[in-house]
């Protein structure tokens, strides 16, 4: 027995038109709810995961799949590449990048032309270290991948969507580790703020360029359990990183600008703004 009722939302945010069509009513016995926004960007729509070979990459490229998108992945470790590809069907391509290297950028044009196109670039592709000796070698391999690798990246699927007349998502993942300085991290915490404020800058120049149809998200998720975690630091409170990517994947579908992981985090970054710099710098954080 179906009984279904539809109805239209329209709905102004922040000067963008976001049209949603529900379909709701009972359909054995369950009730079902719909949101077309939704049902569209999962069927046939095509995303790029970078830095999809482990971790929050990983899941996200896996929740992608299942939910329907056509995905292309890439990373710098080939095999792996290849042995996800054939474990999840939906993996249409892969491609072979350092972001570090000049040739991430035809690299990253290339798996766009396997794909057929692009309707989301993720950018999961990072490194990090606890470095209080400040290694130079490890603060400026970091620097290289996360904030020059990360700009060469997202510059090549901005100017991708810029041209293009239909929606598209930019989404990266930065880090609550950008909310203040951390002294034990120099490089890290810095590229991730580089990160926010790079993507904000982005958002603007959307604004600037009329471009109403291109998101950006910023992705800040607190510890999550996977490799750049195993250091021997002490790192409390680590999320399930198949739980972040569902989360992560949900932000998108609702077009979320920033997206806090998970709602303890968010209380933490919400009090951490607070302290004033004067305090903060004198506090003795450390992992170890
Ligand atoms: N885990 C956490 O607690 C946490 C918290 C906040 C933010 N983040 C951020 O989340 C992102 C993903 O990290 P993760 O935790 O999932 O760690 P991860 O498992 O180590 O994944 C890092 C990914 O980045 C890729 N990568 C590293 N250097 C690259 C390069 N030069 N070119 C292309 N790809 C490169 C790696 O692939 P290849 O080795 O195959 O190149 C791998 O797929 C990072 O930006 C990280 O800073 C993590």
């Amino acid at each position: 027995m179906r009984n279904l009722v539809f109805f239209a939302i329209v709905r102004v945010k922040n000067g963008r038109k976001h049209s949603f069509f529900v379909s709701s009513g009972m359909e054995n016995g369950n009730f079902v709810v719909c949101n077309k926004k939704v049902i569209e960007m999962m069927e046939g729509k095509r995303a790029i995961v970078m830095g999809a070979t482990s971790g929050i990459g990983l899941e996200v490229a896996k929740v992608l799949s299942e939910r329907g998108w056509l995905v292309g992945i890439a990373g710098r470790r080939q095999e792996r590449l290849q042995q996800i590809q054939r474990e999840n069907p939906n993996i249409q391509a892969t491609q072979c990048i350092d972001v570090t290297l000049k040739d991430a950028v035809e690299g990253l044009q290339c798996l766009i032309g396997k794909m057929g196109g692009m309707d989301l670039y993720f950018h999961s592709s990072g490194i990090g270290y606890q470095n209080p000796s400040l290694d130079s070698d490890k603060e400026l391999l970091t620097v290289r991948t996360n904030a020059e690798g990360f700009t060469r990246m997202v510059d090549v699927a901005w100017k991708y969507f810029a041209e293009q007349d239909r929606e598209g998502h930019i989404a990266v993942i930065s880090s609550i580790a950008g909310t203040k300085g951390l002294g034990a991290a120099p490089a890290y915490s810095s590229t991730k703020r580089y990160v926010s404020h790079y993507l904000e800058c982005l958002t603007q120049l959307c604004y600037i360029r009329g471009l109403r149809n291109l998101y950006i998200h910023d992705i800040r998720p607190g510890f999550v359990r996977t490799a750049l975690l195993t250091d021997g630091g002490n790192y409390p409170v680590q999320l399930d990183p198949e739980k972040v990517a569902r989360q992560i994947v949900r932000g998108i579908e609702r077009n979320r600008s920033i997206i806090t992981l998970d709602w303890k985090y968010r209380i933490l970054v919400f009090f951490w703004r607070i302290i004033p710099r004067w305090v903060w710098v004198r506090m003795k954080i450390v992992s170890k």
